[in-house]
């Protein structure tokens, strides 16, 4: 049985009173950590506050992070300096710092490393293109990006990875994927999981959605064999949307 997760993804949005404001609103009202991962993945700059009143049930997360372990790269984040800031994960590849910031397999791959050398867990994403996905290319996009992104990463490493399917065309467009669309891509990467390492792996392995994803959508969503959880953007951003996302995720 996999523990299912709901992950919020503040992006680049809210001020450190509305950081706070948000965590005392969702304190207490959030399912146990016994049957839910919640997460908030958070601008770095309130990791901190955030960690510090996360309570029982929430966990905090990065958003992105730098590979290398110090040194001159101005305006980076090193994951030791996430881990001192008490957080448990950290986005890596998200498509709009693949997008916008230069990402590539390469450099997500270096951050998965680094990531789990560390003891954060990778929240790993990947995802197709509206172009590559009307062309017939998704099944190619992901085998790359799943491929590269865990290149030399050991079934020890794995068994703290969460995947994200996301595809492009449904990130904060309110197109959210069909669920058996969204659920036949998690079961092609579950399917390359168990080509990459064994059986056990994918089926302990947890792939998570995510796209428009809203109170309404979660439950179907949720329902499918291949979805454990879903990576919220838009929908994260608000205490009580967030409470009922993990309410409905269980
Ligand atoms: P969205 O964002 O829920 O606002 O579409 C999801 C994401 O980018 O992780």
């Amino acid at each position: 049985m996999r523990k299912p997760v709901m992950a919020g993804n503040w992006k680049m949005n809210k001020t450190r009173d509305e950081a706070l404001q948000f965590i005392y609103a969702v304190s207490d009202k959030l399912p146990s950590n016994d049957v839910l991962d919640s997460i908030v993945c958070a601008p770095a700059i309130v990791l901190r506050d955030l960690v510090k009143r996360q309570g029982d049930s929430l966990r905090i997360g990065a958003q992105n992070m730098h590979y290398a372990a110090s040194g001159a790269y101005t305006g980076e984040i090193s994951p030791n300096m996430l881990v001192t800031t008490g957080v448990e994960y950290v986005i890596l590849g998200h498509s709009e710092r693949r997008a916008y910031f230069n990402e590539t397999d390469e450099t997500v791959n270096l951050k998965v490393k680094a990531a789990l050398d560390n003891g954060l867990k990778p929240i790993v994403c990947c995802g197709e293109s509206l172009e590559e996905r009307e062309n017939g290319t998704t099944h190619d996009v992901l085998t790359r990006q799943i491929t590269l992104a865990l290149k030399d990463i050991s079934s020890d490493g794995l068994a703290n990875v969460i995947i994200a399917y996301e595809p492009i065309w449904a990130i904060g467009t309110g197109k959210v994927a069909s669920a058996e669309m969204a659920d036949e891509a998690c079961g092609f990467i579950r399917s390359l999981v168990k080509d990459l390492y064994c059986e056990k792996c994918a089926d302990e392995i947890r792939i998570l959605y995510g796209g428009s994803v809203s109170t309404k959508s979660v439950e179907e969503l949720m329902a499918q064999p291949n979805i454990d959880g879903g990576l919220v953007g838009g929908a994260s951003l608000n205490s009580d949307s967030f409470i009922e996302l993990c309410n409905k995720a269980i």
